[in-house]
């Protein structure tokens, strides 16, 4: 039997599946650990099941004799050192493809909320101002016909894709096949939305000549990593008139404090990172987490595994 710390409760059935089998540590409440808290409790695992939020990094990894398996409940793992995980042998799991559709769903949300004005239309009603109907109340941006560029045509960028042909939309991407380059892409657009994991190379992707280069009516939605665009060059291009708008469910910093100016910006719609924030994709993504753990601690292969190659490499060379 193994011990396992799990940072954060985690949604459906899936933790009494490991604990049927293991000595299961769950941080209680709804926030996560602070640093010193996750590495006191991971010193004393065998396995650990994190979250986006839990920086589990070469320090930490060290800091950890016992750890032999790291699954992140998350498809993106940005927040965890792969190379020191895989220089101890340590095999991390992820979740992919049980959120893909539901994360895609939202992007489109956030699309068509921030060009139908749909949060400040609820705002409207809210406060009193629907006086009567009238003929150039709140006006938006079509989204059917329009032209949307996708950064990023993996999984989740080709769900987002599949919904844009039933809106009769005209999609264009960066990438090898078919693809066009992000300065072309930006200008062509009528909606660009990212879809790229966050890496050395994708941080600060969309910045101040990306930007620029996009249309005075486009529309940026973000549901990848939040630091892949430069928050302070979208504020400018918000503010100066860039862009029209942009429609974020993931920032830089995470969470967003209510007094960031960003939060000032006109034709912003924003969301607290919940894009795969439904009942069945995170619990899904939840028996996706135990299944890579429970395979980890018994020395098997993960079925989801970013670094395949450090399964086994410590007790091989050991
Ligand atoms: C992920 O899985 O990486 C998302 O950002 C949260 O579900």
């Amino acid at each position: 039997m193994a011990r396992c710390f799990v940072t954060r409760s985690i949604p459906g059935p899936a933790l009494e599946r490991l604990a049927a089998e293991h000595e299961v540590d769950v941080w209680p409440g709804r926030l996560m650990p602070k640093r010193s808290q996750l590495l006191a409790r991971a010193a004393e695992a065998d396995g650990l099941l994190s979250m986006l939020t839990d920086r589990i990094d070469r320090d930490l990894i060290e800091a950890c004799p016992r750890l032999v398996a790291i699954s992140n409940y998350a498809v993106g793992w940005d927040n965890v050192d792969i190379a020191a995980a895989s220089a101890r042998g340590i095999p991390v799991g992820h979740t992919p493809d049980v959120l893909t559709e539901t994360t895609a769903d939202f992007a489109f949300a956030l699309m068509l909320a921030a060009a139908r004005r749909v949060v400040e239309a609820d705002a409207h009603v809210r406060r009193g101002a629907w006086m009567t109907w009238e003929p150039g109340l709140l006006l938006g941006h079509d989204v059917h016909g329009a032209t949307l560029g996708i950064v990023g045509m993996g999984r989740i960028g080709s769900a987002v894709a599949r919904r844009a042909e039933g809106f009769g939309m005209k999609v264009i991407h960066t990438g090898r096949e078919g693809g066009v380059p992000l300065a072309e892409l930006c200008g062509r657009s009528d909606f660009v939305s990212l879809h790229v994991p966050l890496t050395p190379e994708t941080r600060g992707l969309i910045g101040e000549a990306e930007l620029r280069a996009m249309r005075p009516t486009a529309i940026l939605v973000n549901t990848a990593r939040g630091p892949v665009v430069d928050p302070a060059a979208l504020g400018r291009a918000l503010r100066g008139g860039w862009i029209a708008g942009a429609a974020l469910d993931v920032t830089d910093p995470e969470p967003l404090p209510a007094s960031h100016p960003l939060l000032e910006a006109p034709g912003l719609v924003v969301a607290p990172h919940v894009a795969s924030a439904s009942h069945g994709a995170r619990a899904a993504m939840a028996e996706r987490a135990v299944d890579n753990l429970l395979s980890g601690l018994r020395g098997d292969p993960m079925p989801h595994c970013v670094n395949p190659k450090a399964h086994g490499q410590a007790r091989d060379e050991g």
